[in-house]
């Protein structure tokens, strides 16, 4: 079948629905999105037991948005007249390893609840994809963008699967998809759960408490990551960019710092010069970051939309620590 451009739907970015948005990602997208985008109404969904709180929830509409339900989905969009969805629901790559049957309900199945919704109502889609996209098979350094993906993790899986079936629905009905394979992301504002990349998150708290950090996973392990404004600025910056110059869209590499343990300890220690660390090996998520890249190539970003990151290890350990020490 022939592949023809689409570009049925143009981006308005008005009324926008973030689902997920109590988690790592959609807690911050949500409040950058509600401050950022001119006259924007951004509904913040997300599914009982997760409810948005504090601001979050004082700064606008939220609506219980699961996405395993497409009935409530669709009344969500038509309700408020939703042009673009964030759909940041997903279970990260640990714990999708004890929960693969619901790793793929939420990914998958949601997924095309998601899609279809879109397709029917001229929604554009943002569903990340990740670094998890990538096996052992993938060349691990200066990962291309266009390389062989045969992950080994059910969070790999999805996200592969992600990728291909937004790019299905964009090229067979025009529906505006996007998105950008995230390194592991790093905040001081939400908590990671489950994923592989956390203990570059976790090693921050342990150090602004004075504590020695337990790092699951070896000396030399390296991995992608990346500070949450870069992140976000992606997420919206992808969302905005002119149709007509992207060549990719699902998904994009997006890097901006590659390091193992003991390079985020030396910098954490520039800032915190007793802060100890010793290893305990999680064989499960040693298994993980072996099977990803150690840095991935993101010219393509760079090249299509302009893609730019501006934190590196030093400047975000600096602000890391700084927020931290108010925070704890
Ligand atoms: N941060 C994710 C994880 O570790 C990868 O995208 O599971």
């Amino acid at each position: 079948m022939p592949q023809k451009k689409h570009t049925q739907y143009c981006l308005k970015m008005k009324n926008i629905l973030v689902i997920g948005s109590t988690g790592q990602i959609g807690s911050e997208l949500t409040m950058k999105l509600r401050k950022e985008v001119p006259g924007s109404t951004v509904v913040a969904g997300y599914i009982k037991g997760a409810e948005p709180k504090g601001i979050l929830f004082e700064s606008g509409p939220s609506e219980i948005a699961d996405v395993r339900d497409g009935a409530a989905l669709h009344e969500i969009v038509r309700k408020y007249n939703i042009d673009t969805i964030y759909n940041l629901a997903a279970l990260l790559s640990a714990v999708a390893e004890s929960r693969p049957l619901m790793a793929w309900d939420i990914q998958m199945n949601g997924l095309i609840n998601i899609l279809e919704v879109a397709r029917e109502n001229g929604v554009a889609v943002f569903t990340p994809s990740s670094i998890g996209s990538f096996g052992p098979e993938t060349p691990a350094v200066n990962t291309p963008q266009d390389t062989v993906q045969r992950p080994r993790t059910m969070y790999g899986v999805t996200k592969v699967s992600t990728e291909l079936l937004s790019n299905y629905y964009y090229y067979k009905y025009g529906v505006d998809t996007r998105s950008v394979r995230f390194p592991g992301l790093i905040s001081y504002v939400t908590l990671p759960g489950g994923g592989t990349t956390d203990y570059a998150v976790e090693i921050y708290y342990s150090a602004v408490k004075g504590e020695e950090f337990v790092c699951p996973v070896k000396a030399g392990t390296f991995m992608d990551m990346m500070y949450m404004p870069d992140a976000l600025r992606a997420a919206v910056e992808i969302m905005q960019a002119d149709p007509d110059k992207l060549v990719h869209r699902n998904a994009f590499n997006i890097a901006s710092m590659s390091f193992d343990p003991e390079i985020i300890a030396a910098a954490i220690r520039k800032e915190i010069p007793d802060f100890k660390m010793r290893y305990e090996v999680d064989p499960l998520r040693q298994h993980i970051a072996d099977s990803w890249p150690d840095s991935m190539d993101d010219s393509c970003a760079r090249q299509e939309w302009g893609w730019k990151p501006e934190y590196d290890l030093a400047s975000m350990t600096k602000d890391m620590i700084d927020h931290l020490r108010k925070k704890l």
